[in-house]
């Protein structure tokens, strides 16, 4: 039985330099992370996802890098990376980390002389043009903030591409030798014990780019030889790779027999899922789940919420998008790129309690592994006076304390919320640890129980239909045994009929609101809050 720890897992998202700072120069760091490894253990996930923690000048938060195997002298040394993994090995949890690789940092040292020497063997490793490229104005990733998709680089004389921003000239992934380089990247990082990589911007980089045409060809095959470079590397090395792609392209990301990408983000639910939340209902949600493409065993969805940029709804209609537009970011100041919210949920969801439980409990009961995002277990909220993204990168709240104990400098990299109702006076770590009713300790007993139900990680899910378009309802069925979880969207209690379902064992609530009266056999009247929720057994496999 192949080991498949990925669909398993609860995946915490971090950036490194907002966590936990240890030297007081008020950029958190490694050491200041392995200090809250025993939180991350007690709040229950098991897998940490870092964002990118190479050196770079931090134009994009890190996402321009300048050099691909060291660790930023502001967060550390390798060697305390190395420690990370070691303390992280001890905790029994997994680490995966960016993989950043359709392009590098205009800085890092393989541009440098890519621009400079002509005769340079990295003059091939970017994408170049001698005239100006028809396509130039075309397939900006960040409208308003980006020029184009092509500079002219003064130095070469020459254009190059840039998918991003301009100081992020993009890799050629035709040459061999770039994609030789990155297989050393990634065994390199193996070798130091990361169990895998969250692939950003994967179609970018299998695309193959021609200045004259924005018709795009992508070459899978590069991704099934890192495939099978990593097995051989680190058999249970995983790809959890970014590609929010149309729905027609995912079964050839996954590959045909698996063979690609172990895990893609499941960008065709989540904007579904905010408009599910926006309308109370359960239909997107239930169309996304239907309309998913089959995708081969070994392979799974990555949900998640929020993340660590905007909430993209440009997959939504131009009516639905609007929806979600008017619940949760109705202001032009929330909004960014002109198809997207860069706030946090908390903030979305009017900072309601009940509210957020459910949308969390919907998200984590999804088909596939839960990505959470850090500061979301506590309910922190955004800085929307930052720029951009910059607005839901905001420090960890551990205490209320100064600086909410995230450094004892007085200039945090980042301003720490310190006002309002999301201020870390109200919204911290401690003040919620010592209270049993508060969201972090939901967190935990959410997280525990989900742990104990492996129904949920590798089950077939089946949308059920309980009669109303407020109430979603999967069936999870594993050989392990049957759970049904039941979510209600909308703030009135009711009552649901599930009768179809009835067998021959009790059902048994395992984690719900608040603890309901037992659902009678027959499940024809099986009841729940306004905003709430229940998971229920159906069966379990007798334990030898
Ligand atoms: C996707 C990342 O999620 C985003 O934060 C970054 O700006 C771009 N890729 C460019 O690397």
């Amino acid at each position: 039985m192949t080991e498949r720890w990925y669909k398993q897992a609860v995946i915490y998202c971090l950036d490194v330099e907002t966590f936990q700072d240890s030297d007081g120069d008020g950029v958190g760091d490694l050491r200041g992370l392995m200090s809250r490894l025993d939180y991350l253990a007690r709040l229950g996930v098991t897998c940490i996802w870092l964002n990118p923690i190479h050196p770079s000048p931090n134009r994009d938060d890190g996402y321009d890098v300048s050099g691909f195997y060291g660790v930023d002298p502001r967060i550390g040394t390798l060697g305390d990376f190395v420690e990370l993994v070691h303390q992280c090995d001890n905790r029994g949890l997994r680490l995966i980390i960016d993989l950043v690789v359709n392009h590098t940092s205009d800085q890092h040292p393989w541009f440098q002389q890519a621009r400079s020497d002509p005769d340079s063997a990295y003059r091939d490793w970017y994408l170049w043009a001698k005239t100006e490229p028809a396509t130039r104005e075309e397939g900006e990733v960040f409208p308003g903030y980006q020029r184009g998709t092509w500079s002219f680089d003064e130095e070469a004389q020459l254009w190059y591409h840039h998918r991003f921003y301009d100081f992020q000239p993009d890799l050629n992934w035709s040459n061999p030798a770039v994609r030789n380089e990155i297989g050393k990247v990634v065994a390199f990082w193996l070798q130091l014990g990361v169990s895998g990589f969250r692939m950003d911007a994967a179609p970018f980089v299998i695309e193959e780019i021609h200045p004259d045409t924005s018709d795009r060809r992508f070459v899978f095959d590069w991704l099934n030889d890192l495939h099978d470079h990593m097995a051989w590397r680190r058999g249970d090395a995983i790809v959890l790779a970014e590609a929010n792609v149309d729905r027609s392209l995912i079964p050839e990301f996954f590959g045909p027999r698996g063979d690609r990408i172990q895990m893609l983000f499941n960008f065709l639910v989540n904007p579904r899922l905010l408009l599910a939340l926006a309308r109370n209902a359960a239909t997107p949600l239930v169309t996304a789940i239907e309309s998913s493409p089959p995708i081969p065993d070994q392979c799974g969805w990555a949900t998640f919420l929020r993340n660590h940029d905007e909430a993209d709804l440009s997959r939504l209609l131009d009516s639905e998008r609007a929806d979600v537009l008017a619940a949760f970011g109705p202001e032009e100041d929330m909004q960014l790129y002109g198809r997207g919210i860069r706030r946090r949920l908390a903030p979305m969801l009017g900072n309601d309690r009940r509210r957020m439980e459910m949308a969390y409990v919907l998200q984590f009961t999804l088909p596939g592994t839960p990505v959470l995002r850090y500061g979301q277990e506590i309910g922190m909220g955004d800085d929307l006076s930052l720029p951009q993204r910059e607005a839901i990168r905001t420090p960890m709240q551990w205490s209320d304390t100064r600086q909410a104990g995230f450094t004892s400098s007085d200039k945090p990299i980042r301003p720490v919320i310190s006002t309002g109702e999301y201020g870390q006076q109200k919204v911290n770590v401690t003040a919620q640890q010592s209270d049993p009713d508060s969201l972090l300790s939901w967190f935990e007993r959410m997280l525990r129980t989900l742990r104990e139900c492996p129904e949920f990680g590798e089950g077939q899910v089946t949308v059920l239909d309980p009669g109303l378009d407020t109430v979603l309802a999967l069936r999870f069925q594993s050989p392990a045994g049957t759970i049904v979880t039941t979510t209600n969207l909308v703030d009135e209690p009711c009552m649901i009929d599930l009768s179809p379902l009835a067998g021959a064992e009790r059902p048994m609530d395992v984690f719900g609101n608040r603890r309901y009266d037992p659902a009678a056999p027959e499940l024809s009247r099986v009841d729940l809050d306004g905003w709430g929720y229940r998971w229920i057994r159906l069966s379990r496999a007798t334990r030898g």
